[in-house]
């Protein structure tokens, strides 16, 4: 049995700012902005009812209701951000609360931007081991909260949201998946954590931002995707002209054009949303999915691809029939 899903959801906080709007407090415009990245605006959280959890909870409810399941049906909530409310309890146990459920495991965990694709394909392992029958995968971020506001080089790329799909074991869905890791290339990406509060030693204690060398990002990105994707293409021995959409990681329109151009497929097959949702880490395949699913682009049996990089470094692709 595969992982197959069965129902989809998003959420994004209400305020939308722009590009020009960031150049008033921020050296930068949107020109550059737009240019560089394919990037108009994004959604920020703007009030203290709009969390990671909150997001994550609506995006929840949306998939539930599409996939016709209730929330006591699912055996696990999978939920992948870096932008928690709290340490502990997990995101994932915070949903369950909010769900009204125990009967599922809920568990957090951290790949970056890969996420939801690492979510999804450990849930499909779950299920092809027969552990679990069926899942809520949730993709969520609220990056505003740890970018420095004072770097144009980060915060002009960002975006707040939470993506969501249901998945149960059935004969068809997944068809493969692949996913990896290279953390000799941590430094490229990385958000430190709180400094130690031990009263045995000193630490430094700057709280962290987030810090990215963006032209490595970038070089690796359009390295390591085109080689993910033919790799699962030639694993499950699909053409990949065959593949109705290329569901990617929404963090860069040249990136994304790069990799369809190595691919040497055309543009159309990469459905983008980046230029109103900045790139929302793990949340940004999962909200794309919903907004492509809900504009009625899906048809039942199209084979749909996912994939996305990030911080790690971590890597991730899924070819599955819709
Ligand atoms: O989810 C994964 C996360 N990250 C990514 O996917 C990011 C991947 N990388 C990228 O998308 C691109 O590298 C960026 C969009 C981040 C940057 O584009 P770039 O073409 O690589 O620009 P750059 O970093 O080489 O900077 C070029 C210039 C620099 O000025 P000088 O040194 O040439 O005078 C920067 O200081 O642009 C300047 N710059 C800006 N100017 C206006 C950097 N950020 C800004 C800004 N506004 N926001």
């Amino acid at each position: 049995m595969r992982a197959k899903i069965i129902g989809t959801g998003s959420c994004l906080p209400d305020k939308i700012v722009t590009n020009d709007a960031l150049s008033s407090f921020v050296d930068t415009s949107d020109e550059w902005i737009w240019s560089r990245t394919g990037i108009r605006e994004r959604r920020l959280v703007s009030s203290e009812s709009e969390t990671t959890v909150s997001m994550a909870v609506s995006a929840a409810k949306a998939a539930l209701e599409d996939s016709g399941l209730l929330p006591q049906d699912l055996d696990l909530i999978l939920v992948s951000t870096v932008s928690s409310d709290f340490i502990t309890p997990s995101t994932a146990c915070l949903v369950q609360r909010e769900l009204g459920t125990c009967n599922a495991a809920a568990f957090d965990l951290n790949a970056a931007c890969s996420g939801f694709l690492f979510a999804l394909n450990t849930a499909d392992a779950y299920f092809q081991a027969g552990i679990f029958r069926t899942a809520l995968l949730i993709g969520v971020e609220t990056l505003s909260k740890i970018v420095d506001w004072h770097d144009r080089s980060t915060c002009v790329l960002f975006g707040d949201g939470a993506g969501a799909a249901v998945v149960k074991a059935a004969p068809d869905g997944m068809i493969a998946g692949l996913q990896g890791s290279d953390g000799s290339g941590g430094d490229i990406l990385s958000c430190r954590g709180r400094a130690c509060g031990s009263p045995f030693f000193h630490a430094d204690a700057s709280p962290g931002c987030l810090h990215m060398d963006g032209r490595k990002v970038f070089q690796f990105a359009v390295k390591k995707v085109p080689e993910c994707i033919q790799s699962l293409l030639q694993a499950a021995g699909v053409d990949a002209g065959d593949v109705s959409y290329y569901l990617l990681h929404q963090a860069n329109s040249r990136i994304i054009s790069s990799i369809a151009q190595k691919l040497k497929l055309p543009l159309e097959k990469f459905p983008m949303n980046v230029e109103s949702r900045g790139n929302t880490s793990a949340a940004s395949i999962p909200i794309l999915l919903d907004e492509v699913h809900r504009a009625g682009m899906l048809s039942e049996g199209d084979l749909l691809l996912f994939s996305g990089f990030g911080a790690g470094l971590t890597w991730g692709a899924a070819l599955l029939r819709w």
